[in-house]
């Protein structure tokens, strides 16, 4: 079972207040934010009625004046109908920079906060900025992503008594002043918390549980939400021509797949789809080209590319966004085998170009361009924006702050990159060009796999422009951030559910009508 939170949103003015109490309850855990100097708002001040002396005591003795990311912690208060007060410093003096700023104070709150069931979250912020009606909504979701832990496998639960520090379920109940409008953008980061949680575990699950046809399963779960999804089997790729795609899968007792997933929310209109692609390779064992074993088990994660989209999808879909939108993502796994491919092996791509495979390592480039290749053609799109854990030199490059941002494109580089800042999911532009292409020119095909020791990511990113024609289309390397993440304020989750928010944030920006 994973740990669940519920969230839900009630006016500010139902929470009683210290002075006459006649509507009061009690509110289990009862969180106020402090600006600088302890500056309290207005609700709040009237919330703490007598308790704001208590409160301003023990500040002192604790040295608390409201600093951003410091919390004062009063057990069984007096004065307030709370069985403990969390005083949160807020970022009360500083400009709020966008819907990070609120969702990393929710997930910072939630991580002061083990072991309370009920929590009562006093959503005033003290300090002179009108806050935005998304403000309360971000937190919500800020809340929920803290709150998401992968523990389906964990059969020796600890007794309640033993370990209260993981209640089995928390309610989290956020106060706020204008209800209805935080509970119309609630409905968006509700849509958003359910993509990347899917997301999330998509990349969490063992690949023994999580193979292409299991895989194609979970994405088909999208017909709830009114998602098309066509699934692919092996005939139906090789009928297409998909060489590549096949190639790497065939070492593998697990059958390939490709999933294509539609969500029409512009019904009628006659924009172009925009498209998102996903390398799914459930696990990476190099093929014959086998990996060191120092570390291969993280391999399970060669498919955040695919978990993203399907994330992504679901995100679109149960907001409705205004959008046409393909997900599509190619399931293999790379295997070594009797019947693996070899070094040297040559393929023929769907796109008719063919491939003289160097490294059967170098795997997830030769799955997305039968990919890519399928969705241009099919579906001639507004733009493709493909992602992968494709190359380790990405992580050498930019660790796992950034991803690597790689397109034929400025405009959808630029947006990509401002999404990326506003979601905190940030970008870095690589540089690609014709000397980069060279390197990947082939003595006895029409290009190689791998393109040597230099410029790794870039090579990889070049093999794929190979397969894209005149679209507009951006490659995001996530091998650093998709996958063993590092736990922060929003996430403690191995794998992350990285780039569903950026690209929520892209549609929602730009092509929604
Ligand atoms: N899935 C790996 C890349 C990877 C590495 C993802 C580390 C996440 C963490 C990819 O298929 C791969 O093996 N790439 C090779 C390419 C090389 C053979 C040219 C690599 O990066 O070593
Ligand atoms: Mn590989
Ligand atoms: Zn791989």
């Amino acid at each position: 079972m994973t740990q669940t939170v519920e969230t839900d949103f009630i006016a500010l003015g139902d929470l009683g207040s210290g002075g006459k109490r006649a509507r009061a309850r009690n509110l289990g855990t009862l969180v106020v934010f402090a600006g600088d100097d302890l500056a309290f708002g207005d609700a709040t001040r009237a919330l703490l009625g007598d308790s704001l002396d208590l409160v301003q005591r023990a500040a002192k003795v604790a040295k608390f004046k409201g600093a951003a990311g410091s919390s004062l912690d009063l057990l069984a208060p007096t004065g307030v109908q709370a069985d403990r007060l969390l005083v949160v410093g807020s970022h009360a003096k500083k400009k709020p920079e966008g819907e990070a700023e609120y969702l990393n104070l929710g997930g910072q709150t939630m991580g002061k906060i083990s072991g309370a069931e009920v929590i009562t979250v006093a959503f005033d912020l003290p300090g002179e900025t009108a806050h935005p009606a998304g403000a309360a909504a971000d937190f919500m979701l800020g809340v929920r992503l803290r709150s998401y832990k992968f523990d389906l496998y964990k059969t020796k639960k600890k007794k309640p008594d033993e370990d209260d520090s993981t209640p089995a379920k928390v309610k989290v109940s956020i106060a706020v002043a204008n209800l209805a409008e935080v509970r119309r953008e609630a409905k968006h980061r509700e849509a958003l918390a359910d993509g990347i949680v899917k997301a999330r575990s998509l990349v969490n699950e063992p690949a023994n549980v999580l193979y292409p046809v299991e895989f194609a399963a979970r994405a088909k779960e999208l017909e709830k939400l009114g998602v098309d999804v066509d699934i692919l089997d092996v005939k139906a790729m090789q009928k297409l021509g998909m060489g590549a795609l096949l190639g790497v899968g065939q070492g593998s007792v697990r059958e390939s797949r490709m999933v294509v997933m539609r969500w029409n929310g512009q019904k009628g209109s006659k924009a172009k789809p925009v498209a998102f692609i996903g390398k799914g390779v459930t696990f990476d064992t190099g093929g014959i080209s086998i990996k060191p074993a120092a570390g291969m088990e993280d391999m399970k994660g060669d498919m955040a590319g695919a978990a993203c989209v399907v994330g992504l999808m679901h995100a679109l879909a149960a907001r409705k966004a205004k959008v046409n939108a393909i997900g599509a993502i190619g399931l293999v796994e790379n295997m070594p085998d009797g019947n693996a491919q070899r070094p040297g092996d040559i393929v023929k791509t769907m796109s008719g170009q063919t491939v003289e495979v160097i490294n059967t390592d170098a795997e997830g480039r030769l799955v997305l361009a039968d990919v890519l290749w399928y969705i241009q053609d099919k579906y001639k799109p507004e733009f493709m924006v493909n992602l992968a854990t494709l190359t380790g030199a990405i992580l050498v490059a930019l660790g796992k702050e950034y991803a690597g941002l790689f397109s034929n494109n400025d405009e959808l580089s630029g947006r990509l990159t401002t999404a990326g800042t506003a979601t905190g999911e940030k970008l870095w532009r690589m540089p690609m060009g014709p000397a980069y292409d060279k390197m990947i020119d082939s003595q006895f095909a029409d290009m190689k796999n791998v393109g040597g020791r230099n410029a790794g990511s870039i090579t990889a990113a070049q093999f794929l422009q190979r397969f894209v024609n005149d679209v507009p289309w951006a490659h995001l390397d996530i091998a650093g951030t998709g996958m063993a993440s590092p736990s922060g304020d929003i996430n403690q989750s191995w794998g992350s559910g990285w780039g569903v928010r950026l690209l929520d944030r892209l549609v929602s920006d730009h092509y929604e009508s």
